[in-house]
């Protein structure tokens, strides 16, 4: 039997289609489920959807769908269709609406009651909808839910309780004799720190939700979201335990305090690792909708192919810490080390194979310092590997590109190709090895370009111990080579942009009154309002008809910018601007905060 290796991504809620955040963590599972399958393991990836969220209702109700299973249906082709394109290799993929889900929930639920360890109660406190998560004042920042930057629900409801107090002993215990369980070692100690606090029972069911999975002898419960998903894990019980849960830092009390709780109380193994990375942001802030910083997935592949995003959301942080995206570094990286140091090394070696030796491998000694260094490198990616210090491991793979291109530069088998055509054979054996191990040891990270190279190279990528066994026979053809990677046209470095006081005040804003709306029947989004500007009358287009009735606009005093240059929007003249703040993509206008005319300056 070959050991198994079973490894998760946390499913994710369905009202936002994926941005690279998700990417991150499902591309660092899909990586660990490759390797450990080339490695000859028995894997099963799985990745999904939680949909049996309120967001989900919320989310469906805004787009306009009635039916809010058939919104789930059509978020799980948009997620599916991502994972398509980035090449993510789950073997299930698991919707929490699936009768097989509901009936392992059903299951789960029976054995926890059965052990005693639920109870109805009051739940008197707050939540955070964004986490759909029961918080305390002491979780909140500024009064707000710091992953959501909202202020939480207050509730007072009745619920089933799991007494989660029961375990916080047990579960300490269980982080103290098993190390590497909570992983990276910061992060351990936060929930360390959260358990010495005490733990709460938890409640497991909220009353009166039109959307979930109902408690089955208490229809008037359903079971709350997080108590539902965290069992999707359960879904391939052959392989349970999870042998690594990739999650990230905003969900690490539910995984590593919730999650292993559950499972005490009911006797199942508890996963082997929870893995929790840090966050991908944009300018240093968390990448979410509201921020309006999400970044499609979607669009980096089509521009820059799936495996160069795969290779630099990798590549760029360390997995465990925060790090900052940017589209600039991406498309620097995706020239300097794909297309120059792994690309041009291997359409150097392939085109020079071809070129002189009839693109047959020739008969040639291996360099054993090229070979001894090769398998250093692959050991300790190994080594890394086994550790989920994943862009560490793809720094030392990608360190047996650079030890060829040097290599081949010392080599100079171009001159030597003459008189010493020895050496140049020499030269190209030790590197078309050096090239099948690439091939093998990037597949994991990179895999449709190891496909295309493994057919350059024409070997099949079967087994990871390939990576260092210098297997390629002499006599063996290579095919025609063709370039891994074009290089993208690099942004220029965009400072941000300061404006001095003298530039402020060339901006003429003043306040305005409201005179006269009306509708742009042309346009869903768009009213023509003629605004008051001090017995000035200016004419502005705005897009306020989805949020707005006319008759509440009409009176209203707002600030406008009044020097704007004149457009035509839908062919109706604007001149003017009211200035809005931008909440969650609603405009929301700006009130002076006591009465003043119309036309008073704003500065
Ligand atoms: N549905 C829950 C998870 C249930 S698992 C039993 C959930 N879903 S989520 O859609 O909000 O996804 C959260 C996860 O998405 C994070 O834990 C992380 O894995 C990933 N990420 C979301 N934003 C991210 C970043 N900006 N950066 C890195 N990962 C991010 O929580």
């Amino acid at each position: 039997m070959n050991d198994k290796f079973y490894v998760t991504t946390p499913i994710y809620y369905i009202n936002a289609v994926p941005h690279i955040g998700h990417a991150y963590s499902t591309i660092a599972a899909d990586i660990l489920a490759r390797w450990h399958r080339l490695c000859g393991e028995d894997v099963f990836f799985l990745t999904g959807l939680d949909e049996n969220s309120v967001k989900t209702v919320e989310s469906a109700k805004k787009k306009g769908y009635d039916n809010i299973q058939a919104y789930a249906d059509y978020m799980a082709t948009r997620w599916r269709k991502v994972w398509n394109i980035l090449n993510i290799s789950y073997d299930d993929f698991i919707r929490t609406t699936q009768d097989r889900h509901k009936r392992n929930v059903h299951d789960f639920f029976k054995k926890l009651r059965e052990s005693g360890e639920i109870y109805k109660g009051i739940y008197e406190g707050l939540y955070c909808e964004g986490c759909e998560g029961y918080l305390t004042e002491k979780d909140l920042t500024d009064g707000k839910c710091p992953f959501h930057y909202k202020e939480p629900k207050k509730l007072k409801e009745e619920n089933y309780f799991f007494k989660l107090s029961n375990y916080q002993d047990q579960i300490l215990e269980h982080i103290r004799d098993n190390p590497d369980f909570i992983q990276p070692e910061y992060r351990k100690n936060e929930v360390v720190n959260l358990l010495k606090e005490g733990l709460n029972d938890v409640s497991v069911s909220r009353p009166h939700l039109e959307w979930g999975i109902k408690v089955p002898w208490d229809e008037k419960q359903t079971f709350w979201v997080w108590f539902d998903a965290l069992i999707n894990y359960m879904l391939p019980r052959g392989y349970w335990p999870a042998d690594i849960h990739i999650i990230a830092k905003d969900i690490l009390r539910f995984h590593c305090i919730i999650w292993p709780g559950m499972l005490l109380a009911t006797g199942y193994k508890l996963p082997e690792k929870i893995f929790a990375h840090g966050f991908l942001t944009v300018k240093g802030q968390k990448i979410s909708k509201s921020l309006g910083n999400v970044i499609d997935p979607i669009y980096l592949a089509d521009q820059y192919s799936a495996d160069a995003l795969r290779y630099f959301l990798i590549r760029e942080k360390t997995l465990g810490q925060d790090g900052d995206f940017s589209e600039r570094e991406l498309q620097l990286k995706l020239n300097t080390e794909l297309a120059d140091t792994l690309g041009n090394f291997v359409h150097r070696v392939l085109t020079f194979i071809r070129n002189n030796f009839n693109g047959k491998v020739p008969k040639g000694e291996t360099d054993y310092k090229i070979k001894s260094k090769l398998i250093e490198c692959i050991e300790n990616a190994e080594e890394l590997l086994d550790e989920v210090k994943i862009n560490q491991a793809l720094d030392e793979i990608m360190l047996i590109a650079r030890i060829g291109n040097e290599y081949f530069q010392k080599s100079e088998p171009w001159k030597t190709i003459k008189e010493k055509h020895q050496e140049a054979a020499n030269c190209m054996y030790n590197c078309i090895n050096l090239l099948e191990s690439l091939c093998v040891s990037l597949y994991p990270f990179i895999p449709s370009t190891c496909e295309n190279l493994s057919n350059q190279l024409n070997i099949e990528i079967s087994d990871w111990s390939q990576s260092k066994k210098f297997n390629i026979e002499i006599g063996h053809s290579i095919e025609k080579p063709e370039i891994l990677f074009e290089k993208v046209e690099v942004e220029k470095e965009v400072k941000e942009k300061l404006i001095s006081i003298d530039d402020f005040k060339e901006l003429d804003i003043r306040i305005g009154r409201i005179k006269k709306v009306e509708d742009i029947e042309k346009s869903d989004k768009l009213l023509k309002i003629k605004i008051d500007i001090g017995g000035e009358i200016k004419q502005s287009v705005a897009g306020l008809k989805e949020t707005h009735n006319i008759v509440d606009l009409e009176g209203l005093k707002v600030p406008v910018l009044v020097n704007l240059e004149p457009s035509e929007l839908m062919g109706v003249k604007s001149e003017c601007m009211l200035l809005a703040a931008d909440s969650d993509g609603k405009p929301v206008l700006l009130k002076p905060e006591s009465d003043v005319e119309a036309g008073v300056k704003v500065k």
